[in-house]
């Protein structure tokens, strides 16, 4: 859930972080209203610099602006507010938003985008009430979250009945080669894909998410890449941001186009790969990339993480 690689995290600082635990405080978990969209951004921003710290991650502005990472950060928990307000909680102290959590649910598949609590008042119970508020919100029947590698989130979601799948990623610079060479049969895709998109999601996530491929196509600048009727890929210049197939051949073919439009010898990224997406591991070698252990994906209501399918942390 945090997104890819972490890849929502920066150097930002909450202007508001309180400087020591105030675990006896009032802590008020309620509903996240329009107006709470840019200080519920602060304090995921806050946190996941705090987490990235902690794990010895790299920074991740020298990648992306911190003005871009905000702007895409809001608009992403504006959407979610937005489809989804019974799933969208802030924890509040003093007036204070101190922690977020947002889950939506798309034809009964649960995914929680984001949990944070600012570090200064963590292990005191605000991520579990938080996460609490956003399982209720449905119906649904199955779930996952792409969990982050804080002990306190697995133990959290676990306790929650969620299975633990173990993850690699993939990162690093793309092989020069790899660029300028996709597949035969892979074109790009567009907003009139929609239904399209939406049927391939059907047979291989049991559900469809047409407001959010749109919202990544139009809002957050994602390319859609097509191959025939049978798989889709939305990527970014350095990442896969989701790709699914209704078969293993077709979603090589798009994870392989999206690697092929990615800059020369730029950096690349490959999230959330369990052992049930085995057919991507090949292609993220040959192009370069190294493989390195993540935060788990957690499964509810399922025998194993959709396959072939690589999740968006964000957007299930
Ligand atoms: C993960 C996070 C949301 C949890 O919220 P929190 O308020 O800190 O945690 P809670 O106090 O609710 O405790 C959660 C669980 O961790 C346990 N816990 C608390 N402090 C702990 C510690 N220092 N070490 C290990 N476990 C701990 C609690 O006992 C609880 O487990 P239980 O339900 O089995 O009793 C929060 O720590 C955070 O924002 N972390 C950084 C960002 C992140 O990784 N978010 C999750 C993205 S998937």
């Amino acid at each position: 859930m945090v997104h890819g690689l972490e890849t929502e995290c920066t150097i930002w600082h909450h202007r508001d972080v309180p400087a020591t635990p105030t675990h006896s405080a009032e802590t008020d978990v309620r509903p996240m209203t329009e107006g709470d969209v840019t200080a519920a951004a602060d304090v995921w921003l806050t946190t996941t610099d705090d987490y990235r710290l902690r794990h010895g991650f790299p920074s991740t502005t020298d990648q992306e602006p911190l003005d871009e990472q905000r702007r895409r950060l809001e608009s992403r928990i504006g959407h979610l507010r937005a489809t989804d307000p019974g799933g969208s909680w802030v924890a509040e102290r003093g007036g204070t938003v101190i922690g977020l959590g947002q889950a939506f649910v798309r034809e009964k598949y649960w995914v929680l985008s984001m949990l944070g609590v600012l570090p200064a008042v963590q292990s005191a119970g605000v991520g579990k009430a938080l996460l609490d508020r956003t399982l209720v919100h449905g119906p649904w029947d199955r779930g996952t979250i792409q969990a982050s590698r804080d002990a306190r989130a697995v133990r959290l979601y676990s306790g929650a009945g969620f299975d633990t799948h173990p993850v690699l990623a993939a990162h690093g610079s793309l092989r020069p080669e790899t660029h300028g060479q996709p597949p035969p049969g892979v074109r790009p895709g567009g907003l009139e894909d929609l239904e399209l998109v939406g049927d391939i999601d059907r047979a291989v996530r049991g559900a469809a998410r047409p407001q959010d491929v749109t919202h990544l196509l139009k809002i957050d600048g994602c390319s859609l890449l097509i191959d025939g009727d049978d798989a889709y890929a939305l990527a970014r210049p350095d990442r896969i941001v989701m790709a699914t197939g209704r078969h293993e051949a077709a979603a090589i073919r798009v994870l392989r186009a999206a690697i092929a439009s990615a800059p020369p010898g730029g950096r690349f990224e490959v999230g959330w790969l369990t052992s049930a997406q085995q057919w991507a591991i090949p292609t993220v070698l040959a192009a370069g990339l190294d493989l390195v252990p993540h935060g788990p994906v957690m499964t509810l209501g399922m025998t194993g993480p959709p396959a072939p399918a690589i999740p968006s942390g964000g957007y299930g």
